[in-house]
């Protein structure tokens, strides 16, 4: 039987993730918000019979924890999550962590943070049949330049963790601290 995946927003940055894990062979299903943003994720891969739409609001806290069981309902327990969730969302990931751990079978969740995340300590989701791991999302330096990292360098960058098993992994750099760019999206 295939391998489920949940690649939560799925229509951004995390597309050829999302791509990636429906050509290893796993059922993926994408969640975001816009279904047409979905569907291009779905209509670009090589194996659109292996992507599922999941169009949910992750600020909306009761539909949210309805979507998460109804998706296991359908689709059964989830082996795989890649979570990348703004932070005006807290109680996203609490959710869906209950939601999917429910079935009571191990299943591994990789956090996709932004860089501030590498001066907090790794604050692990209370559920003992989640396996937690974060991947932080730095910055690049080329001399006095120094940039956001590309959708494709943050893909190749989960992609790389996907295949460890270390707790937590850097795309990029987050030193020197001093010489990050002004303005990150989390
Ligand atoms: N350290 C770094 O270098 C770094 C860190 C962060 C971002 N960035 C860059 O900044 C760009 C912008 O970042 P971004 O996070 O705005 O874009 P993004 O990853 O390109 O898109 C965010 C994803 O989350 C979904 N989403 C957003 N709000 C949602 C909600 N309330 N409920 C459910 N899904 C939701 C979006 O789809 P919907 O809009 O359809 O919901 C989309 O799939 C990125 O593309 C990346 O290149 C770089």
């Amino acid at each position: 039987m295939a391998q489920e995946a949940l690649v939560i927003g799925a229509s951004g940055m995390l597309t050829e993730v999302s791509r990636w894990l429906a050509r290893q062979g796993y059922e993926v299903t994408v969640l975001g918000r816009d279904p047409v943003k979905l569907r291009s994720v779905r209509d670009g891969s090589t194996h659109p019979e292996s992507i599922h739409l999941l169009s949910q609001d992750y600020h909306q806290t009761d539909r949210l924890h309805q979507a998460i069981a109804d998706l296991v309902e359908k689709r059964g327990p989830m082996d795989v999550v890649v979570a990348w969730i703004h932070s005006t969302a807290p109680h996203a990931l609490p959710v869906i962590v209950e939601e999917l751990s429910r079935p009571e079978k191990h299943w591994q969740l990789l956090h996709v943070c932004g860089s501030a995340a590498w001066r907090n300590p790794m604050t692990e989701p209370t559920s003992e049949f989640c396996m937690y791991r974060r991947v932080i999302l730095g910055f690049t330096c080329a001399g006095e330049h120094t940039r956001w990292l590309t959708n494709d360098e943050i893909a190749d960058g989960v992609i790389d963790a996907l295949q460890t098993t270390e707790r937590q992994m850097i795309v990029g750099q987050v030193e020197p601290w001093e010489k990050r760019p002004a303005y990150e999206a989390i």
